[in-house]
This record gives structure tokens, C-alpha cells and sequence, in this order.
């Protein structure tokens, strides 16, 4: 009988196999071992994604290539399309070389059950020339029934909110929900510090791995609060190498880098969206304790009261484990107060 691969060559084999481990460790970053020391190993997580969307497939995508959890069950109202979307991720999974699961359903969150982390992505992205603001009207209904649904099944799950405008969204959930506060999790932050390092490259003509920066404040194209004087290119301040004018120009691209996509796109954005999520998602289920900057309800910290709002926390198993309080200088604090106001006089348009 034919030796298979394994007889002919037992070395290559073994070296591929050490390969693909080398990889998942190193380049993926999955902590393979000590997902197995916790009593539910990560490979037995659940997550769900509402909304099958361009953000929602793209994070699920993303979620299903990093391979860190078991299951994502994508979930949408329009017939058959988060059943078609996840057939199509599913029939990529021999080439982009993954195990997760990814089932869909039209709107039967008894498929959801169980969850142990939950995106909401569904609602309508805005067009261009709108603001994120302009969507509560239509979006706030939908984000409530979604969350109120999700914890029917899954009253245990950790909330990431996604839909805009966002930090309201985020503070509609808490308000809507008992859940504690720190399992609700608005995610804009991280997105807008990606565009954030992409236009510091840009200006530094550096390559991304160089760079480090984070935005705070609302995810809004006022409210963004790029943290310039806290950018780092290799640990070395980004001021020691632009002047004033490239400064202003990278703080302002990544305020309206949203809004630069959909004018280009004619809709929002999704994979850098969807990305974002996912960091966060794979942050949560492998217990990583990263900080990004995220939406989430503050009783006092930077001095702000009752209101969802990014600024740095540590992200674990237990969803936002720390608010991190950073030094801001006063310019960073007043602009981080107004962007609040923002963020508030949004929330004041709120029927909860
Ligand atoms: C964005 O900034 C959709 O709000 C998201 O692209």
C-alpha cells in the first residue's frame, strides 16, 4: 500500500506540524496553553454577532480566522442572509486554515443561547454626508430589542456595542439592561486609534509597527480626542519628529476618517469596524488584560457622571476589568469634557 506522507517523510510532517503551531503562538498570538489552565477552555467559547451586515460578517471573519474560540453564530432579521453569509465564511475555512464554527440564523435568538460574548452591530450605517448622530432615531428601537433579546438567552453574556451613534447606544444598553457595567462595552476606540496610527505612519512615513496612539473621548467626528502628545514612534514622542501644522493634520484626518470612508464608499466602513471588534472580542475570550480605549459608563472617573464615553480600560474575561486613569494635560481634559457634552446631548435625545 502507498506510504502515506506521514511514513515518507515523518520529519517534514512533524516539522509542519510544529509549524502550525509555531504560527498560532507566535504570529497569531493565541495563547494556546493557557487557554487549557482555565476551567472553560477558550475553544469552548461562544460568540454572537447581530447584525450579518458588512461589520458584522467582517468581524465574524476575523473572529473565525484568528481561531481563538469555538463558535459564532451570526444572527440577522433579513431571510436567509446571516444563513448565507456564514455558509460563504464557512466555505473559506479549509483555505484560510481555521476550526471555529460559524452558523447563522434569521432572527431565532434561541441559536444564540449561551453566549458568552455578544456584538451588536444591526441598525442602519449612515450615508455620506451624515453625521453618526443622525441614526438614534432609527437605531436606538433596534439596539434595545437586540439586547433584550440576547439576554434572554444568554443573561450571562458580555454586551459589545457597535451600533451608532455609539457611545449613546452603549449608554441606551446600560439604561435598558440591569447588566453590570462592566459587561457592556462600546467599541469605537480602538477603531478610531487604528486610523489614528495609520495617518501617524502616514505623516511619519513609518511602517504601522512603529507607532503607538490612542483616541478617547466620543466616537463622533467632533468628539474624538487623539491623544498626539502621548503618540509614540518606537517609545519616542511623534513630536520630536512632525511640527505643529503635520500634528493638527494627523489629529484632524482621524477625527473625520469615518467620514472620509463614506464618502469613498458611499456607506460606512466595515473591515477596520470589524477588526476592532474582533480585537476586543479575542481580548475578552482569551483573557488577555489589554487596554483600549472603549464606551463605558463612568461614575466619577475623569471627573464625568453618568455617561458612556471611551477612555482607557482593561479588557479581560470578565469584560472591562479597570478604567485606567491616565494623566491628560488641561487642553486633553477640557477637550475630553466638551466631547462629553456632546455625548450627552445626544443621550438627551433618548426615549428610555
Ligand atoms: C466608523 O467610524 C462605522 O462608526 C464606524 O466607521
Amino acid at each position: 500500500m502507498e506510504k502515506g506522507c506521514a511514513d515518507q517523510y515523518p520529519k517534514v510532517c512533524q516539522n509542519l506540524k510544529n509549524y502550525d503551531i509555531f504560527h498560532k503562538i507566535m504570529v497569531l498570538k493565541i495563547p494556546i496553553f493557557d487557554g487549557f489552565q482555565n476551567k472553560k477552555t477558550i475553544r469552548t467559547m461562544k460568540v454572537t454577532v447581530v447584525g450579518a451586515g458588512a461589520v458584522g460578517a467582517s468581524c465574524a471573519e476575523y473572529i473565525a480566522i484568528k481561531d481563538f474560540t469555538s463558535e459564532v453564530v451570526l444572527l440577522d432579521i433579513k431571510e436567509g442572509y446571516a444563513e448565507g453569509k456564514a455558509m460563504d465564511l464557512m466555505q473559506t475555512a479549509s483555505l484560510n486554515g481555521f476550526d471555529t464554527k460559524i452558523t447563522g440564523t434569521t432572527n431565532d435568538y434561541s441559536k444564540t443561547a449561551g453566549s458568552d460574548i455578544a456584538v451588536i452591530t444591526s441598525g442602519i450605517p449612515r450615508k455620506p454626508g451624515m453625521t453618526r448622530e443622525e441614526l438614534i432615531g432609527i437605531n436606538a428601537g433596534i439596539v434595545k430589542t437586540v439586547a433584550e433579546n440576547l439576554l434572554k438567552h444568554s443573561p450571562n453574556t458580555i454586551i459589545i456595542v457597535v451600533s451608532n451613534p455609539m457611545d449613546t447606544m452603549t449608554y441606551l444598553v446600560h439604561k435598558a439592561t440591569d447588566l453590570p457595567k462592566h459587561r457592556i462595552i462600546g467599541m469605537g476606540g480602538a477603531l478610531d486609534s487604528a486610523r489614528f496610527k495609520y495617518r501617524l505612519a502616514e505623516a511619519l512615513e513609518a511602517p504601522i509597527s512603529d507607532i503607538d496612539g490612542m483616541v478617547i473621548g466620543g466616537h463622533s467626528d467632533k468628539g474624538m480626542v487623539p491623544l498626539i502628545a502621548h503618540a509614540t514612534r518606537n517609545s519616542i514622542k511623534v513630536a520630536e519628529f512632525l511640527d505643529e501644522e503635520k500634528m493638527d493634520w494627523v489629529v484632524q484626518e482621524t477625527k473625520v476618517g469615518g467620514a472620509t470612508l463614506t464618502k469613498l464608499l458611499g456607506t460606512s466602513a466595515w473591515y477596520a469596524p470589524g477588526a476592532a471588534v474582533s480585537s476586543l472580542v479575542q481580548a475578552i475570550a482569551c483573557d488577555q488584560k489589554k487596554m483600549f480605549p472603549c464606551s463605558t459608563y463612568l461614575e466619577g472617573e475623569y471627573g464625568l457622571q453618568d455617561i458612556c464615553i471611551g477612555v482607557p480600560v482593561i479588557l479581560g474575561k470578565n469584560g472591562i476589568e479597570k478604567v485606567v486613569e491616565i494623566e491628560l494635560s488641561d487642553a486633553e481634559k477640557a477637550k475630553l469634557t466638551e466631547s462629553a457634552q456632546g455625548v450627552s446631548n445626544t443621550n438627551g435625545l433618548l426615549e428610555v
